[in-house]
């Protein structure tokens, strides 16, 4: 069966859930060997090592040095946001195609800085998006473009939890989820990605216009737990905004990590003939990410994600239909059995080693670097806006956009220098 080795890099929270679905696709009779792994810290990288019987001689501080094997064929990087274009631009700098977790990175000069390093180096690319790899996405596409929905003209993306902020309220969570200069951004960057990024994939990636935007840090906090949890300065706890597109089309955007609120409602598309909601959008990675008779990694359920379809037949009669799309219910496992090579479109990591197979070419697998710098776009337009208090152009979110990911980390072993292009703006 197809063979992959893996390295990764960063022993945290969610390289677990990596290795889940590493086991999970084994079962199902792939040959996905980890072979090595890099992280920072000694301790966690000695247990990490113990939990997955690598070899000391597999364990690496200092992920350089692991970049120096010719026995590696991908590299899983699983740092935190502003790390996250230093140490992909230099994994593939050093020639390994890269699969990162999201956000792409945690401004949209840096998402860019990392999309044109594929090029640069001629490596391949993908950014975890979860809530991308699913029916209720695929279903919707489709029915979009199908013309079910006739013309499109508004889209509502939202996520919310109620305290839950990772780092704080959730101190299971890293607390780098909330130091502003690694987790940089609150949940507009953190959860957004998965519903901004579904809005605009569905959507077919539409053209930004302009964005009005407001962030704010004015939730509840406690002083004794901003010291049990070392919070030196707030990220944002909330971040709201309007968008426009070209050729009409408009999105509002709410995104909260800390509302005392319990339904706020979903995503949803609306058109002159039809709307589509979109419930229980998949943020926890799939079925394959669940451990045998255990917890997703960072708690939580799985997601079983529905569409809702709404609209007029012709005899003006409304209607509403359930779309049942999680897979592993009734509806996906129907198209699995009669289209079992959908498979690869249900899983972010499967699908990338697909992509590294040959099983799906650049016009074929779902293209997670584009949509997560576009995702990051949107999103830099929010903060922008915010920060200067009126609305701002696609053209000035361009122009504004400065790199802020790391270029020097600290570390028991020396210091990291990372070396990666400046912005262009092109
Ligand atoms: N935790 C989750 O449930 C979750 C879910 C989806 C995505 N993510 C994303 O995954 C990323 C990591 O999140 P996490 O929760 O695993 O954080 P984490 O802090 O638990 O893990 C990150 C690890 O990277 C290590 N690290 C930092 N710099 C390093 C370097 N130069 N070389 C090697 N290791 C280094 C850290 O020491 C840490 O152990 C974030 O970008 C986050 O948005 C997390």
């Amino acid at each position: 069966m197809k063979e992959m080795r893996i390295a990764i890099i960063g022993c945290g929270m969610i390289s677990h859930r990596h290795m889940t679905v590493i086991e999970n696709l084994n079962n199902l009779g792939y040959n996905l060997k980890v072979v090595a792994a890099a992280e920072i810290k000694k301790d966690r990288l000695e247990a990490w090592g113990k939990q997955y019987g690598l070899d000391e001689k597999d364990l690496y501080q200092d992920f350089r040095e692991m970049l120096k094997r010719d026995d590696i064929d991908e590299v899983e990087v699983c740092v935190h946001n502003n790390l996250h274009t230093s140490v992909a631009t230099a994994v593939m700098a050093a020639g390994f195609p890269c699969y990162s977790e999201k956000p792409m990175a945690a401004s949209y000069a840096d998402a860019k800085i990392l999309y044109d390093a594929q090029k640069k180096y001629g490596q391949k690319l993908a950014i975890q998006i979860s809530s991308i790899y699913n029916p209720q996405t695929r279903i919707a596409k489709e029915m979009i473009a199908e013309g079910k929905l006739g013309k499109v003209y508004h889209a509502r993306s939202v996520g919310h939890r109620r305290q839950g902020r990772p780092g704080y309220d959730m101190p299971f969570f890293s607390p780098d989820f909330i130091d502003p200069k690694v987790g940089v951004h609150g949940p507009l960057f953190d959860l957004g990605i998965y519903h901004l990024a579904q809005m605009l994939y569905v959507l077919g990636m539409p053209e930004l216009e302009s964005v009005y935007g407001f962030q704010s840090c004015d939730y509840w906090t406690d002083p004794a737990i901003d010291k049990l949890v070392g919070r030196t300065a707030p990220v944002e706890d909330l971040g709201v905004g309007l968008a426009r597109f070209k050729g009409g089309l408009s999105m509002d955007i709410y995104e909260d990590w800390a509302i005392h609120m319990e339904d706020i409602g979903s995503s949803f598309i609306v058109g002159s003939k039809g709307g589509l909601k979109f419930t229980d959008v998949d943020q926890t990675g799939g079925p394959m990410a669940v451990p045998a008779g255990g917890n997703i990694v960072g708690g939580g359920k799985l997601q079983l994600p529905r569409l809702t379809y709404y609209g007029v037949d012709d005899k003006a009669r409304l209607f509403e239909t359930q779309l049942d799309c999680a897979i592993g219910d009734i509806t996906g496992q129907q198209e699995l059995l009669i289209h079992p090579e959908m498979a690869i479109y249900n899983d972010n990591q499967l699908q990338w080693y697909s992509y590294l197979w040959g099983d799906l070419t650049d016009e074929t697998r779902i293209d997670s670097p584009y949509i997560a710098m576009q995702t990051a776009f949107l999103s830099e337009g929010v903060v922008l806006s915010s920060e200067l208090g009126r609305s701002v152009t696609a053209d000035e979110i361009k122009a504004m956009a400065k790199s802020i990911a790391l270029r020097e980390q600290e570390a028991d072993f020396g210091t990291i220098k990372y070396e990666f292009d400046d912005y262009k703006a092109d």
